[in-house]
C-alpha cells in the first residue's frame, strides 16, 4: 500500500517575481528552490518507507528529470540502482509532437522493483509509453513518480503513484524542465512567457 501522507501540495496560479539573474522569457516563479527541496525531502521519506530494504531500480526519463532525480535519490534510504530512458515529445515547441525513443535502458528489469521518475505529467503520453515499455520487461513491480502534475484532464487517464506538486496548466521551465532545451539549469520552477517566443 502507498503511504497516506503522499498527498501533494496544490500550487496556486499566482506568480512571484523572478530573480534579476533570470531570463526575461520567465514571467515569474511558481515554486522556489526551498519549496522544491522541502517537498522532495518529504517525498523521499515516503518512498523510503514504502520500499523498506528492497532494492529499487530508479528509471529516470531524460532529460527533464535530471535535477529531480539527483535531489530525490540522494535523500532515499533504500538501496538503489539508477538507469535512464530517453523519450522526447516536445520538439522546440510547447505543444506535444511525435514521441521518439532516444535512449534505451541498460539494466535488466526482470523481477526487479522499478520506480519510473519523470519531471512532469501533462497529457500522459510520455509516462504511458514508458510504463508500457517497462511492463514488457517483466518487473516484479512498477511504480511511478513525477515532480509536477498539471491539473488537466488526461486522456489516457494516467496517474502517478508519487506526485511532488499539483500545478496549474502553465508551461513551466527550470529545475530540469526546458523550452527548446533552454532554462533547464534555473534553480526554481518558473512560468514561461509565451509571448517572448518567436
Ligand atoms: P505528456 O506526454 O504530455 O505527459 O508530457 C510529458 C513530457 O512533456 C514531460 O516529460 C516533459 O518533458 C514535457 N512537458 C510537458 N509539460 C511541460 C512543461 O510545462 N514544461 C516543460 N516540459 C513539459
Ligand atoms: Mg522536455
Amino acid at each position: 500500500m502507498l503511504d497516506s501522507q503522499n498527498t501533494p501540495p496544490i500550487i496556486p496560479p499566482k506568480l512571484r517575481p523572478r530573480p534579476q539573474s533570470y531570463p526575461a522569457a520567465v514571467k515569474g516563479i511558481l515554486i522556489s528552490e526551498e519549496e522544491l527541496l522541502a517537498r522532495i525531502t518529504a517525498l523521499a521519506c515516503v518512498i523510503s518507507q514504502d520500499y523498506g530494504n528492497d532494492e529499487v531500480v530508479i528509471v529516470g526519463i531524460l532529460t527533464g528529470t535530471i535535477m529531480f532525480l539527483a535531489d530525490l535519490t540522494r535523500r532515499l534510504s533504500v538501496p538503489t540502482q539508477i538507469d535512464f530512458v530517453g523519450i522526447s515529445s516536445y520538439r522546440d515547441q510547447t505543444r506535444a509532437g511525435q514521441l521518439e525513443m532516444i535512449k534505451k535502458l541498460n539494466l535488466e528489469l526482470q523481477n526487479r522493483r522499478v520506480l519510473v521518475v519523470d519531471d512532469i505529467l501533462d497529457g500522459g503520453r510520455t509516462l504511458q509509453a514508458v510504463i508500457k515499455d517497462v511492463r514488457s520487461l517483466n518487473p516484479q513491480d512498477l511504480r511511478t513518480c513525477v515532480l509536477l502534475e498539471k491539473t488537466v484532464r488526461r486522456t489516457p487517464p494516467i496517474k502517478a503513484d508519487y506526485v511532488g506538486f499539483r500545478i496549474p496548466d502553465y508551461f513551466v521551465v527550470g529545475y530540469g524542465l526546458d523550452y527548446a532545451e533552454r532554462y533547464r539549469n534555473l534553480r526554481s520552477i518558473g512560468v514561461l512567457d509565451e509571448t517572448q517566443i518567436a
